[in-house]
């Protein structure tokens, strides 16, 4: 098996224009795997922590070069020469380097962009695309399921400044038998959308994730938008909707302001069952703050297996984070994002332990993200059923969809598009 011959990083851009660092790695065969690492806005409390310089000079303080010299000093001594036939192996080296709960030492980012870069210098050694090396190294049999797309079109809270309280209304071509047609038709209702909008007078121009941000009074108001471009596109009843609602942005000391109005966690509840009845959401994604377990679990009850109930910034990909959430049955699905937690062989563990506990895993991007495609491939290897990575807009979400056309490509007649609602 190989061995590390040279690691190095270097200072990139994401889609926000912010720095990131992207890890080259180099195998003794002459192996090479390259990553780049994504960037939230919307980031959750207990998320690993990101390492910037803070340095107000460079990038207003945005510079990661400090990280950048953690993986080309400490990181590269302590890895070179070892073997990468074993990620975990790999990933619990760079755990014991750092000797942080929350990697604070050498950074997340630092650490993600060398565990992602092993894995891309693995398949390569192995001349295997990297979702089936991916799911050979964690032992995942049949990976040939292709990803349902939730796919972000109108943007509000933090990513845009369009009035909506909730940060993303999504849709979810749920009724379809193939990978592709199901993008095709989301691709289709995107642009039916652009066309709706204009004519209503509103603005086109586009949020962090692609989406478009129009002015909108409240989330019905929103969704009236979105059910009649589905309407005009053809796909009523196979195209559904999901909201993330990244309540810990409109959350404070116990009250939630939401669509103009301050409520508590029940009432919270309760506008959303209120819309479930009214509109086809299937899902809906951090609806109460980040600490509000009492929350969540209302919501997760009250709408029962007919809505998904997932969990982003109240479990961060943190396994502690999700057996609590098990525990107190806060949610049914959790949101999975590497940079949350920092390893690729922790993220698979975070996966594990919602499958094996029969909730769903979405494989997500961040709101500032790169060209990289890493997350198309996981979600394959995995076979986790659903992914979030944006509108169909923007060359740093379309990457994603790419990679998963081609890889849908690959598996041929073996490839299985399924809806989970
Ligand atoms: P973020 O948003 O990357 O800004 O955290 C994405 C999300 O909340 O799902
Ligand atoms: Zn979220």
């Amino acid at each position: 098996m190989p061995v590390i011959q040279h690691l190095h990083a270097r200072q990139i851009l994401d889609s926000r224009g912010n720095p990131t660092i992207e890890v080259d790695c180099v195998l003794d065969d002459g192996s090479f795997g390259r990553a780049a690492v994504p960037s939230g806005a919307s980031t959750g409390s207990h998320e690993a922590l990101e390492l910037r310089d803070g340095n107000k000079v460079l990038y207003g303080g945005k510079s990661v070069l400090r990280a950048i010299q953690h993986v080309d000093g400490v990181i590269m001594k302590e890895l070179v020469g070892k073997g990468v036939d074993d990620q975990r192996a790999v990933d619990q080296k760079l755990l014991a380097l750092d000797g942080t709960s929350n990697k604070a030492t050498l950074g997340a980012n630092a650490i993600l962009g060398v565990s992602m870069a092993v894995c891309r210098a693995r398949a390569v050694s192995e001349r295997k695309p990297l979702w089936r090396s991916l799911a050979d190294q964690f032992g995942v049999e049949h990976p040939r399921q292709i990803p349902v797309p939730l796919m972000n079109v109108l943007n509000g809270g933090r990513h845009a400044d369009s009035g909506l309280s909730f940060q993303e209304c999504m849709i979810v071509p749920t009724g379809f038998d193939h990978f592709s047609d199901a993008l095709r038709a989301g691709v289709e209702t995107y642009h039916a959308l652009r066309r709706i909008l204009q004519k209503a007078g509103q603005v086109t121009a586009v949020g962090d994730e692609g989406g478009f941000a129009p002015r909108v009074s409240d989330a019905p108001h929103a969704f009236d938008f979105l059910l009649q471009a589905i309407a005009d596109a053809g796909y009523r009843d196979r195209i559904r909707l999901a909201i993330d609602a990244a309540a810990s942005e409109f959350y404070k000391d116990g009250s939630y302001t939401v669509d103009g109005r301050v409520i508590d966690r029940h009432a919270l509840s309760d506008y959303y069952v209120d819309l479930t009845k009214r509109f086809p959401l299937v899902s809906i994604e951090d609806s109460h703050s980040e600490d509000d377990w009492e929350g969540f679990a209302e919501l997760n009850k009250r709408t029962g297996s007919a809505v998904q109930c997932v969990g982003d910034d109240l479990y961060v990909t943190n396994v502690e984070r999700i057996k609590k959430g098990l525990d107190l049955r806060s949610t049914d699905a959790v949101l999975i994002k590497l940079n949350q937690i920092g390893t690729v062989s922790e993220t698979v563990d975070a996966v594990r332990l919602a499958q094996d506990s029969d909730w769903r895993a979405v494989i997500s991007h961040r709101s500032g993200e790169t060209e990289d495609t890493f997350i198309a491939h996981l979600a394959v290897a995995l076979r986790a059923g659903q992914i979030k990575t944006g509108a169909p807009c923007r060359g740093e979400r379309i990457c994603k969809y790419n990679e998963l056309l081609r890889i849908e490509e690959e598996l041929g007649k073996e490839a299985v598009y399924m809806s989970p609602f």
